[in-house]
């Protein structure tokens, strides 16, 4: 399931690209400090410092876990808002079907939550790559545009441009922000804007069944000297005390039916570990790679931890439909109410202290050669 796909095939033909207007602007940002960085080397989580618990704190009830499930809608024009709903989500409508999580507001609620989290993890910051001042930045696959717009407002001399399949982004942005509908698997080139200073995905991990083609083309179109950036999750769940996840069967039942159906789609989700190995292939240098442990719940001793558990656990309560409902449904051939069951019990043991459940965060950055 996981050797790298093929790395011959070029761009495809030229995208559909629109541009998407202005609006909201999202929340403020909170000062999060905290962190639990640790520098990277290995790839398995438990080969590094178990997360330490708070055997005495047992006040951590999640009072927005919530079993019932929402869903959305919101409004732009025809082609790219021609929107495809299932089983109670909203699903993109620009290249029907290349993506299997949703695009509605819950999801959107979800993208910007975790947003706090990926800063957490590195202390409140948007990037660990060592970047100065760039002028052109592009983030693909922006989700909501949350990190596009915080650069932005950093940079306000640079041009920062988000792509997403979904037309999500707020309208109200920096002056210096544009966002296109636009699929990464064509070619990148904008009106105007030639090579860039800075490149950055965050999150990408199930949109692509060809990373190895990603690094390529971010490789081209870098500028010599540039960084590119990736924020990855591992789309699994670990627990220093229990590795096998005997206590936790449900979460690991969970995690490898994603691989399987993920697999089986062609796009498989749990490939964090095997970036450092891409970046380096396309021929990056000065790799850096940064794995946090994130707990999933306020069950570790450390407060900033705790903090950052109390966060992931709300996000992962919501993440777990997220990522599986169409897999569920569509692959596996569960049907609705069979998914909501496993949904719920995955979600029983991500609020249960006891298990010391954690995902894993991880932030890559190497820089295209000079000349
Ligand atoms: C998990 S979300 C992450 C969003 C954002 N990067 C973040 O971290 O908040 C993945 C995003 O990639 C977008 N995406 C998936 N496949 C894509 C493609 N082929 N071209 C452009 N965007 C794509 C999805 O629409 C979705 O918004």
């Amino acid at each position: 399931m996981e050797g790298a796909p093929d790395t011959t095939q070029d761009d495809a033909a030229p995208s559909v690209r629109q541009t998407i207007g202005p609006s909201t602007t999202h929340a403020d940002e909170q000062s999060l400090a905290a962190s639990t960085a640790t520098t990277a080397v290995g790839n398995h989580p438990h080969d590094r410092a178990a997360l330490q618990i708070d055997e005495d704190d047992f006040d951590d009830y999640d009072s927005t876990y919530d079993p019932s499930i929402a869903s959305s809608s919101a409004s732009l024009t025809s082609s790219i808002t021609n929107y495809f709903y299932e089983n109670g989500r909203r699903y993109h409508a620009y290249r029907e079907g290349e993506y299997y999580l949703p695009n509605d507001e819950v999801e959107q609620d979800r993208l910007d939550l975790q947003h706090e989290i990926w800063k957490l993890c590195i202390g409140d910051a948007l990037y660990t790559a060592p970047i100065q001042d760039p002028k052109t930045v592009l983030d693909i696959g922006t989700g909501t545009g949350i990190w596009a717009i915080d650069v932005s407002e950093k940079f306000p001399s640079a041009t920062v441009i988000g792509t997403d399949l979904s037309p999500i982004q707020p309208g109200f942005v920096p002056p210096n922000t544009k966002f296109y509908v636009d699929d990464f698997e064509d070619g990148w080139d904008f009106p105007g804007i030639g090579k860039f200073d800075f490149i950055h995905w965050r999150a990408l991990s199930g949109s692509t069944g060809n990373f190895p083609k990603l690094y390529q083309q971010a490789w081209r179109e870098l500028k010599p000297g540039a960084y590119l950036e990736v924020q990855e999750y591992d789309a699994s769940i670990y627990s220093d005390d229990d590795p096998q996840l005997l206590r936790a069967p449900w979460s690991r039942s969970w995690c490898e039916k994603l691989d399987e159906a993920s697999t089986a789609f062609g796009k498989t989700l749990n490939v964090g570990r095997f970036h450092r190995q891409w970046m380096e292939d396309a021929g990056f240098i000065d790799v850096h790679e940064r794995v946090v442990k994130c707990p999933i719940g306020p069950w570790t001793r450390d407060p900033a931890l705790k903090k950052l558990g109390g966060l992931e656990r709300m996000h992962m309560n919501d993440s777990v439909e997220a990522h599986s409902m169409a897999l569920y449904t569509r692959v596996l051939n569960h049907s609705i109410d069979e998914a909501r069951v496993v949904f719920e019990m995955v979600k029983k043991e991500f609020n249960d202290r006891n298990l010391h459940l954690y995902t894993v965060y991880r932030f890559l950055y190497g820089r295209k050669p000079e000349g």
